[in-house]
């Protein structure tokens, strides 16, 4: 598929100059064009929901460049912005399952939206029936398995939960990681839950052998073993592309954080891995040797314990702002800051490696000073489609013109 080039890119996009300041330091500038040569436009031309969160059934019209939506609370805004992502990512910001999105009483959920990618257009379909399988289609014609439309959109969300990317538990950080490498390379859907798999098969056995309080016959061993080395396949391949990923991200973060917020400390990132604190090579091979030999090491105490501790479902996404560790020690604003900094971040890698990701800020804006909140519009106008959520025109920045809806009673009505 073609995409467009930087004069192209350019000639759409009158007077964003201001707006892509940040690019202009030589590396930044140069960074801007290689993307743009490699970025092409997507956006979400249309939106259909039917037994989706509050809606029995809906319809909306999108464009490229900024839609915002805006109404009182709990009238439906963020269930219409979570649609979209659960489009591109086939889960919920806000539910850890399924049934919460389809609406109360209703069998199944159905969420429909038209992609416009360049000139090309094309319409993916997902029935969300929790505790069947989803089905998926596109353009009107059955997907084996829904994760094979994964990456035909791509979004990055920003919302209020985000807050706990650094306030939160490591879970949700490496959520973030694995969530952000996937959306990258959708096959990293497979190997998060061909990992998970192994991790929940390898903690059964774990779990049965330390329930006996006696030494583990042979047998059990040999099981073991077997286990180990599907844990350390598994295991060294998400741990290297998080190595990697952690390496690509930490520019971009300090830079996201710096724009947002010129005179807070540096914000920086470190991936901790359950191996220690050697530093590692990427070398998936090497990695996986490593990931064996401490599993041998570490086998007495998890045959009595009955968990793995060994492994990338162990490790932990450290978040630095100067000397201190943002977890416990930042303040709300800058604990705010810093996710949208990681989620900015998040955008900025995935425009580089293609398609310009749809950028959704949900209830954003209220929470900034007005400093950050006018730093956040103009580093967002240069994204091919941003949506935005909020109770009160107010909250929505004025650089951010384009088309807008309320929301209320249920009803989305274009403004
Ligand atoms: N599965 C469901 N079935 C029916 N209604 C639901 C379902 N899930 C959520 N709702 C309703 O949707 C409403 C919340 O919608 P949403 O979160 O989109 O509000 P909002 O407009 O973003 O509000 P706020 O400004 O407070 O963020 C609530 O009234 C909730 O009860
Ligand atoms: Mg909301």
């Amino acid at each position: 598929m073609g995409c467009t080039t930087t004069v192209e890119r350019s000639a759409r996009r009158p007077g964003t100059t201001q707006a892509a300041d940040r690019w202009r330091s030589p590396t930044g500038w140069v960074l801007w064009t290689l993307e743009a040569l490699r970025s092409c436009l997507v956006h979400v031309a249309h939106l259909s929901l039917q037994d989706f969160r509050s809606y029995p059934a809906a319809e909306v019209a999108l464009g490229p460049g900024v839609t915002a939506f805006v109404g009182p609370n709990g009238q439906g805004k963020t269930n219409l912005v979570e649609a979209i992502g659960y489009v591109a990512s086939h889960g919920s910001h806000r539910a850890a399952t399924d049934a919460p999105l389809v609406r109360h009483g209703a069998p199944r959920a159905i969420v429909r939206a038209g992609i416009v990618k360049d000139d090309r257009k094309a319409l993916i379909e997902l029935e969300i029936n929790p505790g069947r399988a989803n089905r998926a289609r596109l353009n009107r014609s059955p997907v084996p398995r829904p994760r094979e439309i994964l990456g035909m959109l791509r979004t990055v969300l920003f919302a209020p939960e985000d807050l706990s990317l650094v306030k939160g538990d490591p879970g949700e950080r490496r959520r973030f990681m694995d969530e952000l490498l996937t959306a990258r390379a959708p096959r990293f859907a497979g190997v998060r839950s061909d990992y998970d798999r192994v991790l929940k098969q390898r903690n059964a056995l774990l779990k049965s052998a330390a329930a006996h309080r006696r030494s583990p016959g042979a047998e059990v061993l040999a099981t073991l073993d077997v286990w180990d080395s599907h844990l350390a396949r598994t295991g060294s391949e998400l741990l290297a592309a998080r190595l990697d990923l952690v390496e690509a991200l930490r520019p971009l973060v300090a830079r996201a954080y710096a724009d947002l917020a010129p005179a807070g400390d540096a914000a920086d990132l470190t991936y901790k891995s359950s191996l220690g604190d050697a530093e590692l090579s990427t070398d998936r091979g090497k990695l996986g040797e490593q990931l064996l030999s401490a599993m041998g090491e570490s086998r007495k105490q998890e045959l009595e314990r009955g968990v793995s501790l060994v492994g990338p479902h162990r490790d932990e996404l450290v978040l630095r702002l100067g000397e201190l560790p943002a977890r416990g020690y930042a303040s709300h604003g800058e604990s705010w800051s810093f996710a949208l900094g990681l989620r900015l971040a998040a955008f900025d890698l995935l425009r580089a490696d293609g398609d310009d990701p749809v950028l959704i800020l949900d209830d954003v804006f209220a929470e900034l000073d007005t400093g950050r909140r006018d730093r956040l519009a103009e580093m967002v106008v240069p994204a091919e489609q941003v949506l935005i959520t909020a109770a009160v025109p107010a909250d929505v920045p004025a650089e951010l013109t384009g088309g807008s809806y309320t929301v209320s009673d249920g009803r989305i009505t274009r403004d």
